[in-house]
């Protein structure tokens, strides 16, 4: 089969999902019901998260999507006439469709979920095979947005290899992002995007792209099948990890991995680190603050997963940041903050426990550059930008610029012309953000 390589290439191009109306162009914004909920869901709390999302003011930043997840059909089976998936007429008296129509109302958008196997991770009828029946049903409900997981794959559709995810279990060893001992590893120059994961995702991107209705696709595959080389030919975001947990040693591994795909992240299609957990779990202020600093520098769709008619205000202050939204929007420049400098590590150290701690990106809607400062250790520690070792200021300080103008994201204050360097004590998992503009 390696014959199709060449062929493949050339196509990959032609391949790439791109959507009308921008939809898919900046990471998208939204709300999920799973990481709030898990499958305890129905369509008075799906409408309570929507109405909140215009009422906390969420919606006004840009926060868009409403996302049903897992659990939302009927278990048993599909109509025996339609043959589409039943959403449960005891969670969903009216329908996806019902909700979708207020939904819409408020001006907000709908996702649906769905798994690239015969059933969905909770054990609920899923699209494999169906995957024209469910995208007409979608389209005819008002589906917005499709998250499509990973799980029922029968046995004579998974991989023929198995590929390297850092944080999988499948027998792989990675201290350091270094796979070793895969009994099926693939052979050097296996083209993944011809792999059968790749296939079952390819086949509902065909399935929503003959449809009339524009929807967002989310692929949810777990990294596997180094769906970062097709990911962005197949849909609009990619899981590249296992899923995440509200703690902050899982946040702090997956930040680590995501840290080395940023060269994959650009308009359209991005990798996706997994949705919030912004006000879950034990995390900390400091960590929450990191969480989603961390989130929105990576330009991660960013899906907020908490209860939001309980959440904390110090919780939705977080989310609500406008600096780091307009940073992760930003409509002229597509590419994401990258790490230059790992700062605990040497750079380019892969260390789950220590991920890069120094990020910066350009932004032309913050008329200047974000710069991250993460203390990823457990005690007090000084974080400090020096400005001659900041890609974007590096021609003006060549120039003899020293002096920039800062402004500190979580407080607004304006900090003024600052010299050469910008220290900040920081709490343990605490970040600084900045925003640093025209020299002074
Ligand atoms: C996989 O097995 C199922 C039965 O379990 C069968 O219906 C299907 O055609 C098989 N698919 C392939 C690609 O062999
Ligand atoms: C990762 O660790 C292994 C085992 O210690 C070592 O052999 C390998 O060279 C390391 N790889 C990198 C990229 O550091
Ligand atoms: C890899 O396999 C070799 C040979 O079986 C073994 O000695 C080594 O301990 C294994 N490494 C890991 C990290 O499991
Ligand atoms: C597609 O949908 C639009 C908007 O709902 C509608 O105006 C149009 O007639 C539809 N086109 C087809 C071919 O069904
Ligand atoms: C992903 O595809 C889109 C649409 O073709 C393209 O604009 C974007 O640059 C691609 N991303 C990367 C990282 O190549
Ligand atoms: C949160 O829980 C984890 C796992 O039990 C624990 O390791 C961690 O220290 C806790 N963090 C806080 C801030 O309590
Ligand atoms: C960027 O500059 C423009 C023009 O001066 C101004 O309208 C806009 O508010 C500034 N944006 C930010 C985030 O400071």
């Amino acid at each position: 089969m390696r014959w199709i390589l060449p062929s493949f290439l050339l196509l990959a191009g032609a391949d790439a999902l791109l959507r009308p109306d921008g939809v898919g162009r900046a990471p998208a914004l939204g709300w999920n019901s799973w990481n709030a909920y898990n499958c305890e869901i129905d369509a008075d709390k799906i409408l309570t998260a929507a109405n909140e999302v215009v009422n906390l003011g969420l919606k006004s930043l840009g926060y868009e999507y409403i996302n049903i997840d897992d659990c939302w059909s009927v278990k048993s089976g599909r109509d025996p006439t339609t043959q589409r998936i039943i959403p449960d007429p005891d969670k969903f008296p009216d329908g996806i469709s019902g909700v979708a129509d207020q939904v819409h109302a408020l001006g907000l958008k709908l996702g649906i979920y769905s798994s690239a196997g015969t059933t969905t991770c909770a054990g609920y009828p899923a699209s494999l095979g169906y995957e024209n029946i469910d995208a007409e049903a979608f389209a005819e409900w008002g589906v917005d947005y499709l998250k499509y997981d990973n799980c029922g794959v029968p046995t004579n559709l998974t991989d023929e290899y198995t590929y390297c995810v850092p944080d999988s279990t499948d027998g792989s060893f990675f201290p350091n992002g270094t796979c070793v001992n895969l009994t099926d590893a693939a052979p050097a120059g296996y083209n993944w995007a011809t792999s059968t994961t790749a296939k079952r995702y390819k086949r509902m991107r065909n399935a929503l792209e003959s449809v009339n209705r524009t929807i967002l696709y989310s692929l949810c595959d777990w990294g596997q099948a180094d769906v970062n080389d097709w990911g962005n030919a197949t849909g609009n975001s990619w899981r590249m990890s296992g899923d995440i947990t509200p703690y902050w040693s899982r946040i702090a591994e997956i930040a680590n991995e995501n840290s080395f795909l940023m060269n994959y992240a650009n308009y359209y299609g991005y990798p996706d680190p997994d949705m919030l957990e912004v006000g879950n779990g034990n995390l900390t202020l400091a960590e929450n603050r990191a969480h989603f600093a961390l989130w929105a520098a990576m330009k991660a769709p960013l899906i907020i997963g908490t209860p939001l008619d309980t959440i904390d205000t110090s919780h939705l202050t977080i989310l609500s940041n406008t600096y780091l939204l307009t940073f992760h929007q930003d409509p002229a420049v597509g590419r994401p903050a990258y790490p230059y400098k790992w700062g605990y590590n040497a750079d380019w150290t892969f260390d789950p426990v220590h991920p890069a701690e120094y990020w910066s990106g350009p932004s032309p809607a913050l008329n200047g550059t974000l710069v991250v400062m993460l203390n990823t250790q457990d005690t007090t520690q000084t974080r400090t930008a020096y400005w001659k070792e900041i890609p974007e200021l590096e021609d003006a300080y060549a120039a003899g610029s020293r002096g920039f103008r800062v402004r500190d994201a979580w407080s607004g204050n304006d900090l003024g012309c600052v010299r050469n360097k910008y220290g900040v004590r920081l709490g343990a998992h605490d970040v600084a953000v900045l925003v640093v503009g025209g020299s002074c």
